[in-house]
């Protein structure tokens, strides 16, 4: 994959006799575009963003198009260095799966990462216009995701697995409860090579689209909290090295002060990200910290 070992470096230093290694995240901030944009807008706004973008070595930025604009989006990045990505995949390598698209396909189009488990593919959604019959049609699990991700990494994808509470998970207390059973789910039996591709996006369903952003404070929180769970699964060195993005009606107006917390190392943007002059903003936030 085009410049490996570029996302998370271990700094050591030796201090009576132990090697201590401090691994540097770096910031992150990728661009959903959802059922936004056909091929020729997506084209304009990635020339718009280009316009306004430089490059900083300090943030690795993408943009999840439509599956039917990945190809165009991937040939108007040109050399630049920016990923491409699917907003979703089937697990399954290829056969009688109508109306899906598998990892080697994404692949194929220069797909360097995938949305795993976003909340309106688990049929989670903040602002519901879905008619509650439909749910069931948007039906992935903890289950389907751990298969996805599996998926991703063994072609050498990287996953943003999403996780995050509903207003009424958040009300019964269950913030944290919630959030620890979708990532023991979703990483069970993955290993530590696996999990170096592995982001995690922290995107609490009721800030979805909503124009409420959770407080930073908090936020900040419940990213320090998904770090103890992946610890607890993976190891203290995996779950240092693992990038963990906060999701939620992120904006140019709040990206510095979510993005300057101790356990937010960027964003996961939605309806920001459709405006290519505001994205390159949240994205500049994130390349000065
Ligand atoms: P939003 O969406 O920024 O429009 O709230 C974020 C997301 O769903 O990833």
């Amino acid at each position: 994959m085009e410049d490996g070992g570029w996302e998370a470096e271990g700094v050591g230093s030796k201090e009576a006799g132990l090697v201590h290694i401090t691994v540097m995240r770096r910031k992150m901030v990728l661009g959903n575009w959802k059922m936004n944009l056909t091929s020729s807008e997506s084209k304009a706004v990635i020339q718009e963003f280009l316009s306004r973008w430089e490059f900083n070595e300090n943030v690795r930025v993408g943009f999840a198009p439509s599956y039917l604009s990945v190809e165009t989006v991937k040939t108007a990045l040109g050399e630049n260095s920016i990923w491409t990505g699917g907003q979703d995949c089937l697990w399954a390598e290829k056969g009688a799966f109508t109306g899906c698209v598998s990892v080697p396909m994404l692949a194929d189009a220069g797909a360097e990462f995938c949305l795993v488990g976003h909340s309106e593919r688990r049929g989670r959604f903040g602002k519901l216009e879905t008619p509650e019959s439909t749910i069931a049609y948007f039906a992935e699990s903890d289950e389907t995701a751990n298969l996805k991700i599996k998926a991703l990494t063994c072609h050498g994808i990287s996953a943003i697995l999403c996780v995050g509470e509903t207003l009424a998970e958040r009300e019964d207390g269950h913030t944290d409860s919630t959030i620890a059973a979708q990532i023991q789910g979703a990483l069970a039996t993955i290993d530590q090579e696996s999990a170096a591709l592995v982001t995690i996006a922290y995107e609490p369903v009721w800030a979805i689209g909503t124009g409420k952003v959770c407080d930073a404070k908090e936020a900040n929180r419940v990213c320090g909290v998904i770090r103890k769970v992946v610890e607890s699964l993976l190891g203290e060195e995996s779950a240092d090295a693992m990038r963990i993005l906060y999701g939620g009606s992120v904006k140019a107006s709040n990206a510095q002060e979510l993005f300057s917390q101790d356990s937010i190392d960027g964003g996961l943007v939605g309806g920001a990200s459709l405006d290519p002059i505001e994205f390159a903003d949240i994205v500049a936030t994130a390349g000065a910290l």
